[in-house]
């Protein structure tokens, strides 16, 4: 496995992702049946900025950071497939976006301190050199610049599977550093794509950022909505949700979410 077979991989998923997944075109999101920064407030006013958004898939948040006044917005995904869909959404939105083709550990077509801010959502997991893809942020952000990343959190890749399970045994060992290979399912249990991921660790997110120079402003790890806050919200108000809601999956989803954090969200600021 290497990163050219999650490119594939993506290619392969893509249409399935987009048409079960339904990603708001007006709010950011940070995960799957949480809150979004319209209601975390990470990344703040974009108003005139530079953005550059890691990994942007079909584009969503890319879009929504454009309707809100992003001077100019570059969105690098690996996956063609992606970037179709992308661009056709960015088309029909009304928005401008240069999209790039890309790895994000090698950001050699970007030139250095280009960029006021850089996003990126569930993406970075996928990176076999996460110190490289950290250096290349801080190279072409610009002094004052900063990033907001949201990765898998750390206690969902170590505990997730056992309280799916409800099995102690399937607790993963945080020390274990290697990749993992994993398949990608549809409702019924039916592999759709494999993918090769890693469950970087705290140390390795918070430290990775800082050896970099970057100085880490904030990091938070929201709990998911209830059921109930997800109907009270209704269904425009949830950033990232799936068409399939009735499935017994998703519900086992929100309520582990109640239990442990999803995502990880770090910012961190260019200062020197
Ligand atoms: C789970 S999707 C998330 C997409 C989008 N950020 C969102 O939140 O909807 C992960 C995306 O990261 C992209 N990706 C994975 N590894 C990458 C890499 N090394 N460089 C650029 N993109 C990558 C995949 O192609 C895929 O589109």
């Amino acid at each position: 496995m290497s990163n050219k077979k999650n490119e594939e991989s993506w290619d392969h998923l893509s249409e399935f992702y987009q048409t079960h997944k339904k990603i708001s075109l007006e709010n950011v999101h940070y995960g799957p049946f949480g809150p979004g920064e319209k209601e975390l407030r990470v990344i703040g006013d974009v108003e005139g900025l530079d953005v550059l958004e890691l990994g942007c898939g079909g584009g969503q948040n890319s879009i929504v950071l454009a309707k809100w006044g992003a001077k100019s917005v570059t969105a690098l995904d690996q996956s063609k497939k992606q970037l179709e869909y992308a661009k056709k959404l960015a088309k029909s939105q009304g928005v401008k976006i240069r999209f790039l083709k890309g790895n994000m550990e090698d950001l050699f077509m970007l030139d250095d301190a280009s960029f006021d801010l850089i996003v990126s959502s569930h993406a970075m997991n996928y990176v076999e050199d996460l110190p490289r893809v950290f250096s290349e942020v801080a190279r072409v952000l610009r002094k004052n610049g900063r990033i907001v990343t949201c990765m898998g959190h750390p206690i969902m890749h170590l505990l997730w599977e056992a309280l799916e399970e409800g099995s102690i045994d399937k607790v993963n060992n945080y020390f274990d550093e290697k990749r993992k290979i994993w398949d990608w399912q549809d409702e019924k249990g039916a592999k759709i794509a494999t993918f090769e991921d890693t469950a970087y660790r705290f140390e390795e997110i918070i430290n990775g950022i800082i050896s970099v120079g970057l100085t880490i402003e904030r990091v938070l790890e929201p709990p998911g909505y209830t059921e109930a806050q997800i109907e009270k919200l209704g269904e425009n108000k949830v950033p990232y949700q799936d068409t399939d809601y009735d499935n017994e999956a998703i519900h086992r989803f929100i309520n582990i979410n109640q239990k442990i954090p999803f995502s990880l969200i770090v910012s961190a600021i260019k200062s020197k």
